[in-house]
Formats: structure tokens, sequence, C-alpha cells
């Protein structure tokens, strides 16, 4: 039996940086969901597919193809066979992946290769519906979370330590647009599972964080 780690939460509360640090602490994978939705998002902006044309997009998902490699432990997204990790990280992307990820053909496609994975191995999955969707039966639930001014600071930070200056009170409107349409799509809505464990990190540093998660993995696997 495998083990898995569903972590959930809004944009910029810190999942990714937690969820790779349990993964290395317990040496299982980081699955990044999240970079799947925005390889799709990538070729949509590509093809120059209105996001918002959701029988359009539907339309060209057989036409995509996202695979997930591991370089070194390091997640590697390839969109129809070329390497997009690093292009995928754009906030046109992101914004992009937010909007097409409401549509039921994007995230079939998604959630069955997310399975795929968690069935081979030991994950760490971070995303929006992991524990309430894509792994239902995963070993711990963390709804991971922290207010949008926190959120908003902590991306402004990080996107002037890249050398690509954004203005914090636009960043902070995009978080709270992006929430808004995560969190009241029709399908699989932003929403903490019955059973997830709320850690809201406004006021914890990555390492009180971290060490919380793999405490409540170590508590639910011994249970
Ligand atoms: O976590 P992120 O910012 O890389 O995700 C980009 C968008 O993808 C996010 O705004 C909503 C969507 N997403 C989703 O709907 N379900 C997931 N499991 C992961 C991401």
């Amino acid at each position: 039996m495998s083990y898995a780690i569903a972590i959930d939460g809004p944009s910029g509360a810190g999942k990714s940086t937690i969820a790779k640090r349990v993964a290395k602490e317990l040496s299982f994978i980081y699955v990044d969901t999240g970079a799947m939705y925005r390889a799709m998002a990538l070729y949509v902006l590509e093809q120059n597919i209105d996001p918002q044309d959701q029988a359009k997009v539907a339309a060209a998902c057989p036409d995509i193809d996202v695979t997930i490699l591991y370089e070194d432990g390091v997640q590697q997204v390839l969109l129809n066979g070329k390497n997009v990790s690093a292009e995928i990280r754009q906030e046109i992307v992101g914004n992009t992946a937010s909007k097409i990820s409401v549509i039921k053909e994007v995230r079939e496609k998604l959630v069955a290769l997310q399975r795929q994975l968690a069935a081979k191995e030991n994950v760490v999955m971070d995303g929006r519906d992991i524990g309430t969707q894509v792994l239902p039966d995963a070993t711990v639930k963390i709804y991971l979370t922290a207010s949008a001014k926190e959120r908003a600071k902590r991306r402004y930070l990080e996107l002037q330590e890249k050398g690509m200056p954004g203005e914090l009170d636009q960043i902070e409107a995009d978080i709270i647009e992006r929430d808004n349409r995560d969190m009241n799509r029709e399908i699989s809505p932003l929403r903490q599972a019955e059973d997830a464990v709320l850690v809201d990190t406004s006021f914890m540093g990555i390492e009180e964080v971290t060490a919380a998660v793999i405490a409540e993995f170590e508590k639910k696997k011994q249970a």
C-alpha cells in the first residue's frame, strides 16, 4: 500500500514549498498538480484559443499531452513532448490555468493522470481538489491557507527576487479574483475536505509548517 499526503489550499498559501520539503524528508515524490493545469493553459495560450470558450478548450483536449517526469527528484512537465517547466511559471499562465480548470474535460484528463501517479508511489500531492476528489482516501489531508494580504506579500517578494517586480495591490486583487474563481466553480471547487486538518500559515515559518504536516502524517499513519 502506498501513502498519500494531500495538500489543498488557495494560491500562494505555500503549498508547493511545504509539499516539496515534506516529500524530501519522507522520500516521497512531490506531485504539483497546478503545473499540469498550467501546461494545458500554455497550450491554449500558444494556440490563441480563448480560455473562456469552454467548447473550444474541451475540443482541444485530445491534442494535448501532459507528461510528468522526475529528474533528480524534481518534477518536470512535458507539453506534447517539450519540457515547459520554466515557462508555465508566468503569471498569465497561472491565471489562464485558473480559467480553464473550470472545464470538465480538462479536469477529467488531469485527475486520471494524478491518480495514476499516486497509485504507483508514495506521494505528497498539492492542488485544489486532492483531498475532496482526486485522492479521497489519502493517508492525511491538509488544508493550507493564509490571509490574502499575507499571500500577496509573499508573492510580491518572490517576484522581486526573480527580478520581475509587480504591484502589491494588483497582486492582491489577482489573488482574490483567483480565489473566487477556484472556490466558486461548479466542478470540484476548492474547499476544505471534512477530514482535512486546517493549517493557517499566516504567522508560521516554513520549518514549523513542515513539521506540523509531518506530525499529522505520522499520527494518521499509525491510526
Ligand atoms: O497551484 P497553481 O497556482 O499552480 O494552480 C494554477 C491553477 O490551476 C489554479 O488557480 C486552479 C487550477 N488548479 C485546479 O483547479 N486544481 C488543482 N488540483 C490544481 C490547480
